[in-house]
């Protein structure tokens, strides 16, 4: 099944920065001073910490990393059997056809075993003799409130929930919306539903109440959960109404969900406050706490689901991405541990919401399947003031802090003191995620965040994928800022051309992966249509990412982002589709044009061109109703930063938008707009121009 071309390949790339003496150490960093010219410097690890890492030199990776491809079978078979299997998979260890040419899209791991991943996660640490330590301590939006739970508090919480989920006639198989911020109860829930075999959607609860309809239509879950209300900063934000009108509103299947148990968070909102119907409403607190805390484990199918995640694409329909139980459960540990270079002691924070798949794999299962301590917080990272992050990291003594790189480049901004006032020495290892990280945030988080004492992982992923795919491996090999540097063990990425033709060597082109890994998403829920179009059409033979990529002289990979319909917000992944046909919603909104811009803070930025109904000017209140009507179809993170108003749309005589010119536009690249001899009426570009600062 191993690709041994591609391990030839890889090979010979691995061996300029692995090699010895063939990286030039003329202009090598140690420590991460600031080079003269930024992308081929590298920064080394320091070797104290490579002599204790879990990978602890380029040699050591090749061989895991050899052996990886060569015989995935083998290998992950062993790490699988880390792991409580009620019963064994058979010896075949995965089965796939990424090739739509011949046949289904099909990808298996570990077929006929049967196993559970929150009794992997929780009950097996616990027997192991991990009940006392703590796995999660969660701290308040406001400094001073805070809580813990251990390993065995953990698990009597999660049982109880299963229990009351059981008891209501949640079933095996039956989806369960849960909307909740980041409070220990979404962790809670998680782990809940995958005990009792019940599919959960998390929906991060930044989406609108028409964004939740969307998803409560498409998954149809038996029961929703959520809280009353969450302080965000000095924000407080009152989850149930939006709850409630995405109830009233789902329409497709009203029937479905006639339970909404409820969180009351206290500190938010008082229950006597919160608007409730009878009869469909639960607290939390009143109905879980009255079952045991014990609940026995639903074995399920390594290919039974575990979770829908909704993700944006090139339409206007969230894909709900589905990943199922054995394959993500020896994924998302075994990338945890090993790029993070995880040890029993750390103590972990990761700053996504788990409403992301970040928040799935590296909050969630992963750390927990490493019986790792987790950290969670519940507020934003500048309340009270922008050194909240730090103070958390020195008030925990967090050893592996992973985050965004909008987080990083907003701290950045606020000024070193933030972070100087704290010590953070705790900290061994950091992590970016969600879009490419530029260097000179990567430099800031490692120098002065970092002290320049720790690696950072700039691990390249998708919510498809499951777990990182390219990533460093901390200690093992020499950095660049803003590479996330070679693959994962059993990833193959290839770099195709626009004919899908694999290209060698130093290059740029789009990025696929040629065969699976076993935390590979399986299909898209009720649309394996879409599925096999989206990620298998574009290149056959391949898994297409949807992003562009390079590869250096020395083998070293680097993202360049989304060439598709998406849109990158401060990590988040917005569809052009889905924010023109919310603007497209409004009366007074003709036609809707969506491209990127590049942003200081949240990297890229969303700029609209709209047209408007014929007689209808465009003023300030018209514009401001565009952008509400955007936060309320999708939730305030997709606003767009600018609306510019379009007599006409630049178009091409068959009436397709010529976005290339839009995007020169609003980057305001003007002498440089490029060919626009295709267009049906080339007047309309001047007028457009005029309307710039409108
Ligand atoms: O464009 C890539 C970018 O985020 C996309 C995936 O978004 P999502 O599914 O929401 O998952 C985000 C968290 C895994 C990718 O297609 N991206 C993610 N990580 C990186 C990145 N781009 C560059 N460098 C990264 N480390």
């Amino acid at each position: 099944v191993a690709s041994h071309d591609h391990l030839r390949h890889m090979d010979s790339m691995a061996q300029l920065p692995f090699g010895a003496g063939k990286i030039s150490h003329h202009n090598a960093v140690i420590l991460g001073e600031a080079p003269a010219s930024e992308e081929n410097d590298l920064v080394f690890p320091n070797a104290e910490f490579s002599k204790k890492a879990l990978v602890s030199s380029p040699e050591k990776y090749m061989e895991m990393y050899k052996r990886s491809v060569v015989d995935p079978a083998g290998f992950w078979s062993e790490f699988a059997s880390e792991f409580y299997w009620k019963k064994k998979w058979v010896r075949e260890v995965f089965s796939e056809n990424l090739d739509v040419r011949k046949g289904n899209v099909k990808i298996e791991w570990f077929k006929g075993g049967k196993t559970n991943i929150c009794h992997n996660a929780l009950d097996r640490n616990v027997e192991a003799g991990s009940g006392d330590k703590v796995a999660l301590y969660w701290e308040g939006n406001e400094p001073g409130q805070d809580g813990k739970l251990t390993y065995k508090e953990l698990l009597k919480n999660v049982c109880q929930l299963a229990n009351y989920l059981r008891h209501v006639g949640v079933r095996k198989g039956d989806a369960v919306v849960i909307y909740l911020p980041m409070l220990m109860q979404l962790p809670i829930a998680m782990l809940a539903c995958a005990r009792i075999g019940a599919v959960h959607s998390v929906v991060f609860a930044g989406f609108s109440s028409d964004s939740l309809v969307q998803r409560i239509e498409d998954c149809k879950p038996k029961v929703v959960i959520t809280c009353n209300a969450v302080c965000r900063g000095s924000k407080v934000i009152h989850l149930k109404d939006i709850v409630d009108n995405a109830l009233a509103d789902s329409t497709k299947n009203v029937d479905s969900v006639d339970l909404c148990l409820t969180y009351e968070n206290k500190s938010a909102l008082s229950r006597e406050e919160t608007k409730w119907t009878k009869g469909r409403d639960f607290w939390w607190q009143d109905v879980v706490s009255v079952f045991p805390t014990e609940c026995q484990v639903e074995w399920v199918d390594a290919e039974d689901p575990l979770f829908i995640l909704y993700t944006s694409g090139s339409t206007a329909k969230p894909k709900g991405v589905l990943h199922t139980t054995g394959g993500y459960m020896v994924y998302s540990a075994i990338t945890f541990r090993y790029a993070f270079d995880y040890k029993p002691l750390d103590i972990y924070w990761c700053t996504a919401d788990c409403g992301w798949i970040t928040g799935h794999s590296y909050v969630a299962y992963g750390p927990l399947l490493n019986g790792a301590t987790i950290l969670i917080y519940e507020g934003v990272p500048n309340y009270p003031d922008a050194g909240r992050s730090w103070d958390i990291v020195d008030k925990y003594k967090v050893t592996i802090f992973y985050t965004a790189p909008t987080l990083i480049r907003s701290l950045m901004r606020e000024g070193d003191q933030y972070v100087t006032r704290y010590s953070r020495k705790s900290l061994r290892v950091l992590g970016t995620v969600g879009e490419p990280i530029n260097p000179t945030a990567w430099r800031w988080f490692f120098n002065v965040v970092g002290n320049a004492q720790c690696p950072i992982s700039d691990t390249w992923w998708q919510t498809e994928t499951g777990g990182f795919m390219i990533t460093p491996l901390p200690g093992a090999w020499p950095q660049k800022p803003g590479s996330a540097t070679f693959p994962f063990f059993g990833v193959q990425p290839v770099i195709v051309d626009e004919k899908g033709n694999e290209i060698i060597g130093e290059c740029s082109g789009y990025l696929c992966i040629k065969t699976s890994w076993p935390g590979a998403l399986r299909t898209l829920h009720g649309d394996h249509e879409r599925y096999e179009t989206t990620y298998f059409k574009p290149f056959p033979g391949y898994y297409f990412s949807g992003d562009g990529c390079s590869r250096d002289k020395d083998g070293y990979y680097w993202i360049t982002g989304r060439v598709d319909d998406v849109i990158n917000v401060s990590g988040h992944r917005i569809g052009t589709a889905e924010v023109e046909s919310a603007l497209i919603s409004h009366p007074k909104c003709a036609e809707a044009a969506v491209v990127a811009i590049e942003h200081e803070v949240k990297g890229q930025g969303i700029y609209a061109f709209v047209t408007l109904v014929k007689g209808v000017p465009f003023n300030e209140e018209l514009r401001k109703e565009l952008i509400s009507t955007v936060r309320n179809q999708i939730g305030s993170f997709a606003a767009p930063e600018k609306i510019h108003w379009a007599p006409e749309l630049p178009k091409t005589r068959s009436g397709k938008i010529m976005r290339r010119i839009l995007r020169k536009i609003a980057s305001k690249q003007l002498d440089d707009i490029g060919d626009t001899s295709a267009l049906a009426d080339p007047s309309v570009i001047p007028q457009l121009i005029a309307l710039c600062d409108h």
